[in-house]
């Protein structure tokens, strides 16, 4: 079977990666390749680092695929915390010795930045950059070079461009001399590999009930089976070093829900993130290299700060925001992603549904401007990215900067999936629209606990917002489907309202190709495709000239003019198509009982939207439903 094939080739593949050696052998190996000794920290950021930052080229915004495969529209947060922690803790900064707290608002994506790195850390160590090396058998996987005593370490780094950090752990002092007899050399190393599940390198650290928690969870415990045999408690070999920060070492450690974890944890975070050590059992302190993450949300946090117990531990902690995404086109992305990893993914979900719901979640999340031009529809197309007349780039950089909180509120995207697989389960349907999902979202927020009455309201109103906004949507589907081709049609039409511009603006005639006849001017068409954007008969004459003018400045550059070259004129024209349209379908769309032909049409027009534009049989019958009650109202 291929699947036992694959399994025996990954064993074996794992095979060749081992490696064990003596301290000795381990010091030639690093003078071959000095980067396997990096800090913890250092680690996370080449991993990050290795699987590029991209630059683009009209944005001042860096990239980085390891988070942005995976995260959506959060680049500014992501470029805070890879450049203010990771890569400055990378280089030993101080903010290495900071806790690292992730706070946001309810899924918002923090336990998903953490996993990334998690499981990034296990991918990075089998390969040879992010390599591991542990002094062998230490249930903390210490780092060997602890093993060069304090008055050689100026020298080691003199030689090997390393410094050392930490001290020998009691366990492993023991060891040395019982093992080794004092013979540092020969202490044997091997290559370690992260894995959270054999609770190597990455830890965990979640609360519980603060009264049968246990600091052990944390540090490690005496195991008393073996008291008797090692006759003492301060017996390294009688303490089971397997508490959540031992098991990290070298790694990074998870601490979900920091704040709301007992104080007396907390302490113990004191030492660590100061010194670099923590206390375990009855031994000295206990050297640990790990990153430590820690994740929150916004009242716990503060909350937290406003109680002046936790000052000095609020100063070792580095706090990074991890707001909503603000992009509707990146919201519409994660919900893709949630869907296909959910039990949903069969289901058919018509196109401009998931939009829809994201343009919803969008306006809730953001904050009104104090810019009276600006309202939350106009602010949501300009964050998504899209040109609205009259702003420039310096503009939305302006409104980003107006509320340093936005995007901490609002409804998050697990909702919104809560609701559609509610949609899909009260529809009983293996399709579902932008309506549904609309309608169960309202629904849901009656029942949404946390919402305040006033918010719910605004919220009511956001869905009629978004509702609005699919009907232009909708519209727009049905009538390009009607056209034969959409653009061939739209490019006919230009190009006959071109020739006539043309022909009126220079006093010529036109050439009929079929009759031969020299045709004045069709004042009639060209009035009928102006008049669709208010062009008035005293501004035709500029607007025409206008035109022609465009049209000479790309033959200059040698670009070709075409009815996408200009603004306002594809407006009209699109206009124009669907106004000639308009009849055939709004009575296609809404008669009983179609004639022949009607039928014919309509079958053509479902057609195309099944072929061309992502709909199944049903969705686009209920979609050429919805516009036909819409054009009749
Ligand atoms: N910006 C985003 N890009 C991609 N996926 C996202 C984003 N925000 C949220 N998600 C998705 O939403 C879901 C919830 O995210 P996650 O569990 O990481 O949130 P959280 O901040 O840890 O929430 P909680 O506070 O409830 O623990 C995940 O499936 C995640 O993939
Ligand atoms: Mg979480």
């Amino acid at each position: 079977m291929d699947i036992l094939r694959k399994v025996k080739q990954h064993r074996e593949e794992q095979e060749q990666l081992k490696w064990v050696g003596t301290f000795e052998e381990y010091l030639e190996l690093l003078k071959e390749r000095p980067e396997i000794a990096q800090s913890a920290h250092s680690r996370v950021y080449n991993m990050i680092r290795d699987r590029g930052i991209e630059q683009h080229k009209d944005s001042d915004v860096k990239k980085y695929p390891f988070f942005s495969d995976h995260i959506y529209g959060l680049e500014e947060s992501i470029e805070r915390l890879v450049e203010e922690y990771f890569h400055s803790a990378a280089r030993r900064l101080d903010v290495r010795k900071r806790i690292l707290l992730l706070m946001g608002p309810v899924s918002g994506g923090k336990s998903t930045i953490v996993n990334l790195l998690k499981r990034g850390l296990e991918e990075y160590s089998l390969t040879d950059e992010g390599a591991v090396y542990a002094i062998k058998d230490c249930p903390m996987q210490e780092d060997p070079l602890h093993l060069i005593p304090y008055h050689l370490r100026d020298e080691f780094y003199e030689e090997y461009g390393i410094k050392v950090e930490g001290t020998l752990s009691p366990l492993n002092q023991m060891r040395l001399e019982e093992e080794y007899g004092g013979r540092v050399e020969d202490v044997l190393v091997e290559r370690i590999f992260f894995s959270e599940d054999r609770r190597t390198g990455i830890g965990t650290f979640s609360p519980s009930d603060p009264k049968s928690q246990d600091i052990a969870d944390l540090t490690g415990s005496i195991d008393f089976s073996t008291i008797a045999e090692y006759g003492s408690e301060s017996d390294p070999r009688a303490y089971r070093f397997d508490g959540e920060l031992n098991k990290a070492n070298r790694g990074l450690m998870e601490f979900q829900e920091m704040l709301k974890c007992d104080e007396k944890f907390l302490w113990h975070l004191l030492s660590l993130t100061q010194e670099g050590n923590f206390k375990a059992g009855r031994f000295a302190l206990i050297s640990a290299d790990e990153m430590i993450v820690a994740h929150t949300n916004e009242s716990e946090y503060r909350s937290f700060i406003n109680n002046k117990k936790n000052e000095a531990l609020h100063s070792r902690i580095i706090v990074m925001n991890v707001p909503y995404n603000l992009k509707v086109t990146e919201e519409e992305r994660i919900y893709e992603k949630m869907i296909e990893d959910s039990d949903m993914s069969h289901v058919h979900i018509a196109p401009h549904a998931l939009r829809t719901a994201a343009i919803f979640t969008v306006l809730t999340r953001l904050k009104e401007s104090h810019n009276q031009g600006i309202d939350l529809t106009k602010k949501l197309r300009l964050y998504d990215g899209e040109i609205v007349e009259g702003f420039k780039e310096q503009d939305v950089k302006d409104l980003k900067n107006e509320h340093q909180d936005e995007g901490m509120t609002g409804i998050d995207p697990r909702y919104v999936i809560n609701r559609i697989s509610s949609a899909i389960i009260r529809k009983d349907a293996y399709s579902i629209n932008a309506l549904d999902v609309l309608r169960s979202l309202k629904e849901g927020l009656d029942q949404h606990a946390s919402i305040s009455k006033e918010d719910r309201e605004r919220y009511k109103d956001f869905i009629s917002v978004a509702r609005r906004e699919y009907d232009e949507i909708a519209k727009k589907e049905v009538q390009k489907a009607f056209v034969y081709s959409y653009e061939e049609s739209a490019k006919t039409l230009v190009n006959n309202y071109l020739d006539n511009v043309e022909a009126y603006c220079n006093n010529h005639k036109i050439h009929d190709p079929i009759t031969g006849d020299e045709l004045n001017a069709d004042e009639k068409l060209m009035r009928s495709i102006e008049e669709q954007i208010g062009i008035s008969e005293n501004a035709k004459k500029a607007f025409r000239e206008e035109i022609l003018i465009r049209i000479s400045a790309y033959a200059r550059k040698g670009y070709k003019f075409d009815y996408n070259s200009h603004e306002r004129l594809r407006e009209a024209i699109q206009k124009k198509l669907f106004a000639d349209l308009k009849d055939v379908v709004k009575i296609t769309t809404s008669v009983k009982t179609p004639d022949e032909n009607q039928l014919k049409k309509i079958n053509e027009v479902i057609a195309r939207l099944v072929d061309e534009h992502g709909y199944n049989t049903h969705s686009a019958n209920e979609l050429l439903k919805y516009v036909g009650s819409l054009l009749n109202r």
